[in-house]
C-alpha cells in the first residue's frame, strides 16, 4: 500500500473509463462517489493516491489492456497508488486478476461498485478486497445524488444487463440479466441533472429499448413512454437512447420519433451481419429482412432519421458470399455512422468452440473492404447535410480563439466561431462545411421582417 503522500492533504483520485457509454456512465457516478467521501481529482492517474479502472471485457484487445494498464502505474520511487480495477474485466476475471497483479489492491464487479468505499478501506487495512457480487438491491439506490458538473450533455442509464446471449458476446455474463430501473427513479435523477444545467440526456441501456416500468399513474409503459414523460420536463432541449436491439424496437418507440420532438432523429440498431445464416448463428433472433423493414418503418416516421450500426466480421464460418450479404444490408441501409470489428472470441461463450473460425488475414481484408463502404457513406450523410439549416447544442471549448463544438440533431460534432456563445447554448446555425469526422458551420443571419 502506499503511504508516501501527505496525510493531510486530501486524497486525490483518477478513474479511467474503457468500454461503451454504460462504463462512462459508472466512472462519473463513481467520481461523484468519491467526492462524496473527501477525494478531490487528480490530473494524472500516477500521481493520484487512487486508481480506478473501469475496464471492458468485450473484445480480447480491450480486456488485455488492464494489464498493461497497471504495469504502468508504479511510480519512478517504486511506490504506486491503491488501485481498483472495476468493470467488465473485473466481473469476468476477477480471481484471475488477482493472481496476475499482485499490485491490484481491489477488484469490483460492475453491479457491486457502490461499495467501493468500504472496499478501498479494508484494501488500506492491508486485506485485498474482492466484490463480484450481483445483489438484489440495486447499487442506485446507495449511490449520492448527481451533482452539478457544468455539462451540456449526461448520460443516465435506464436499464441494464443483457437476456439475448448472442453467441459471440461476454455482456450477458459480466453485466447479468436485464433489469429496469424505476420510472420514478429515472424522473429525479433527470431532473437533478436539469437542474445542473444539463440539456441533453442520452437513456443509456446494454439493451435500452427493452425498459419496462409503471409511470406516475401505475400504468405499464415501454421506453417510449419513459421517454414522453421526460420530454415534458422543462430546460431539457434533447433526448437520445442507446444501444437498441432489433426485437425490442416496437411500433410505440418508432411512433415517437416521428411526434416527439425533443427525441433526436438519430438510431443507433447494430445488425452485426447481413447473412440470416450468420445472424442465426449469431443467435441475433433476427433477420436482414426484418432489421431493414424496422428502418423503412422508421424513416417513414422520420425521413432525416441518421441510423448508425455495429458490425461483426469473420464470425465462425463466415464465408465470402456471407460477407456479400453484410456488404448488402450496409448498401440497403445507408448508415450515417457505424463500428465495425473483427470478431474476438471470448473464452466461455458458445462461438469460441464453433468449428471454422477464421483467419486474422481473411478477417482483416473483409473489415477493410466494410469500413472503406461505411466511410463512403458517413461522408456522404455528412456531405447532405451541408446547406441544412439546423440547431446544435454546444458542449465544449474548440481548440480556436472563441470557437465551440457542439452537436448536430444527428450526432455529427459540429465546429463554430461565436465567442459571445457559451456551454449549454442552443443555437441555429448553417452548415457550410463537412469532413469525414466533422461539420463546420456559422450562426443563422436572421433577416428583419
Ligand atoms: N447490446 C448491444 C451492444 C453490445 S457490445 C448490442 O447488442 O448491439 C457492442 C458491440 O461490440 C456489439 O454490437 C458487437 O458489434 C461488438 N462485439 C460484441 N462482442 C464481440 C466479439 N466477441 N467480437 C467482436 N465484436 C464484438
Ligand atoms: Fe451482447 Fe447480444 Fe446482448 Fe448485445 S444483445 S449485449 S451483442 S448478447
Ligand atoms: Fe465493455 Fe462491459 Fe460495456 S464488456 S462494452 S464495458 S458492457
Amino acid at each position: 500500500m502506499s503511504s508516501d503522500s501527505n496525510p493531510s492533504a486530501a486524497k486525490t483520485f483518477h478513474v479511467k473509463s474503457f468500454g461503451c457509454q454504460m462504463n462512462v456512465y459508472d466512472g462519473e457516478r463513481m467520481s461523484e462517489m468519491l467526492g462524496a467521501q473527501g477525494y478531490v481529482p487528480a490530473e494524472d492517474g500516477v500521481d493520484a493516491d487512487l486508481v480506478v479502472l473501469n475496464t471492458c471485457h468485450i473484445r480480447e484487445k480491450a480486456a488485455e489492456k488492464v494489464y498493461s494498464d497497471i504495469g504502468r502505474l508504479r511510480r519512478a520511487n517504486g511506490s504506486k497508488p491503491v488501485i481498483a480495477v472495476a468493470g467488465c474485466v473485473a466481473q469476468a476475471e476477477g480471481a484471475e486478476i488477482a493472481r496476475r497483479a499482485p499490485s491490484v489492491d481491489v477488484v469490483v464487479g460492475p453491479q457491486a461498485y457502490h461499495r467501493l468505499p468500504e472496499l478501498i478501506a479494508q484494501a488500506q487495512g492491508g486485506k485485498r478486497a474482492i466484490d463480484l457480487d450481483m445483489p438484489l438491491e440495486s447499487k442506485f439506490g446507495a449511490l449520492p445524488k448527481r451533482s452539478a458538473n457544468q455539462r451540456a450533455t449526461a448520460f443516465l442509464t435506464v436499464q441494464e444487463g443483457c437476456d439475448k446471449f448472442c453467441t459471440y458476446c461476454v455482456v450477458p455474463y459480466t453485466r447479468g440479466a436485464e433489469i429496469s430501473r424505476p420510472f420514478a427513479d429515472l424522473i429525479a435523477e433527470a431532473r437533478s441533472l436539469i437542474e445542473a444545467g444539463v440539456r441533453e440526456i442520452t437513456l443509456l441501456g446494454q439493451n435500452v429499448n427493452a425498459w419496462t416500468g409503471e409511470d406516475d399513474k401505475g400504468r405499464d409503459i415501454g421506453l417510449d413512454g419513459l421517454i414522453r414523460a421526460l420530454a415534458k420536463e422543462d430546460g431539457l432541449a434533447r433526448l437520445r437512447y442507446m444501444t437498441s436491439h432489433p426485437n425490442d424496437m416496437t411500433d410505440g418507440l418508432i411512433a415517437a420519433h416521428g411526434d416527439v420532438e425533443k427525441l433526436m432523429p438519430f438510431l443507433h440498431l447494430p445488425v452485426q451481419a447481413g447473412s440470416d445464416r450468420i445472424l442465426a448463428a449469431m443467435n441475433r433472433s433476427h433477420t436482414a429482412r426484418s432489421y431493414l423493414d424496422i428502418i423503412e418503418k422508421m424513416r417513414a416516421v422520420r425521413p432525416d432519421v441518421a441510423v448508425s450500426g455495429d458490425f461483426i466480421v469473420g464470425f465462425p464460418g463466415e464465408t465470402e458470399d456471407d460477407f456479400q450479404a453484410t456488404l448488402d444490408i450496409v448498401r440497403d441501409t445507408n448508415f450515417a455512422m457505424a463500428y465495425s470489428f473483427k470478431y474476438s472470441k471470448r473464452a466461455g461463450t458458445p462461438a469460441a468452440t464453433m468449428d471454422d473460425q477464421i483467419d486474422d488475414a481473411v478477417m482483416n481484408d473483409r473489415l477493410q473492404r466494410l469500413q472503406s463502404l461505411l466511410n463512403e457513406q458517413q461522408q456522404a450523410f455528412n456531405a447532405a447535410t451541408v446547406g441544412l439549416p439546423t440547431n446544435i447544442l454546444l458542449e465544449r471549448k474548440g481548440k480556436l480563439d472563441g470557437q465551440f463544438i457542439g452537436k448536430s440533431p444527428w450526432l455529427q460534432s459540429v465546429h463554430l466561431i461565436a465567442p459571445e456563445l457559451s456551454i449549454g447554448d442552443m443555437v441555429d446555425v448553417d452548415i457550410i462545411s463537412a469532413g469525414p469526422n466533422s461539420l463546420g458551420a456559422t450562426l443563422r443571419q436572421y433577416q428583419e421582417a
